[in-house]
């Protein structure tokens, strides 16, 4: 007999820690998945999220000395890249993810212009003592995670006063609404259509579950603050007027990658609820 709970989880209906962890090392951990996350930075409606976020976080960065960082959840390294190009010699780099694949591919390219420790591991139970960094980032994985675990493991290794910088996708922008409550839905109902008209399989469209499990920013703060993490800075990136599937035409990519990447992010203002996603800047208590 078929196993209910399984049963539930391919439908999209249950998402237990297991079922959301076999989703995220799915998709995550293989050679092709690493390079075509590195690669995809310049060319799609999710690169406009990862550069506008990297550039965010080098900017949050420059206004702080280097020191012992951690980049956990690094997937193919272009953080720890751009930190040992821009600022040589300031940061010894750590870099962590649950992908053996994507620590593999951080691994070599980094390596032309710098060395980083890299290891494979879990954000929800990180292989290094208390008090060990000075910054901590956790940039588009957090998602991922079972998240308070995660964050009490991120302030325990972080050492008093230090520097703690979290991402998280916004469940509230309109782009996200329209993502997972339209777009997808109606993809996966397009390619059950196509199914039973006998469509073959690799022709199908198919939406992928992903194990994403976002929080709004009130409730990221609340569980930080729970953790010992003082927040002092909440800023949206990624602000788009777009919503899916319009951001994906070809034109429009062009169009986001023209946009100046001061103008992907907002601290205050109306204009900051369009930003499909945020961070939030801490201090350790
Ligand atoms: C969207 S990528 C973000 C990569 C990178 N931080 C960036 O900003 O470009 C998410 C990464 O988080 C990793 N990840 C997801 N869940 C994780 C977990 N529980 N522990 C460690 N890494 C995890 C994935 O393997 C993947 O490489």
């Amino acid at each position: 007999m078929a196993d209910p709970v399984r049963t539930l989880a391919d439908m999209g209906l249950l998402q237990g820690s297991t079922v959301r962890k076999e989703r995220v090392t799915a998709q995550y951990d293989t050679a092709q998945a690493a390079a075509s996350y590195a690669e995809y930075t310049g060319r799609s409606a999710s690169g406009r999220t990862v550069r506008s976020r990297h550039h965010l976080v080098q900017q949050i960065l420059s206004q702080h000395s280097g020191g012992s960082l951690l980049d956990a959840g690094c997937g193919p390294g272009m953080m720890a890249r751009l930190l040992l190009q821009s600022r040589p010699g300031e940061f010894s780099i750590t870099v962590l993810d649950q992908s053996a694949a994507m620590i593999r591919y951080c691994t070599e390219n980094v390596k032309d212009v710098g060395t980083v420790h890299a290891t494979v591991g879990q954000l929800e139970a990180l292989p290094f003592g208390g008090a060990t960094f000075d910054i901590a980032l956790v940039m588009g994985a957090l998602e991922y995670t079972d998240i308070r675990s995660a964050i009490r493991e991120i302030a325990r290794i972080t050492r008093p006063d230090g520097l703690v910088i979290l991402t998280m996708l916004n469940p509230l922008s309109p782009y996200r609404l329209t993502e997972w409550m339209l777009y997808w839905p109606l993809v996966r109902l397009v390619g059950v259509f196509e199914r039973l008209f006998g469509v073959p399989c690799g022709r199908r469209h198919v939406a992928r579950l992903t194990g994403i499990r976002a929080v709004p920013a009130s409730r990221l703060q609340q569980l930080m603050r729970h953790a010992g993490l003082i927040p002092v800075d909440v800023v949206h990136y990624d602000i788009t007027p777009m919503v899916p599937p319009l951001d994906r035409l070809p034109a429009m990519v062009r169009r986001a990658s023209r946009v100046p990447l001061d103008r992907t992010w907002q601290r205050s203002g109306w204009r900051r609820l369009l930003g499909t996603a945020y961070i939030v800047v801490a201090r350790r208590s």
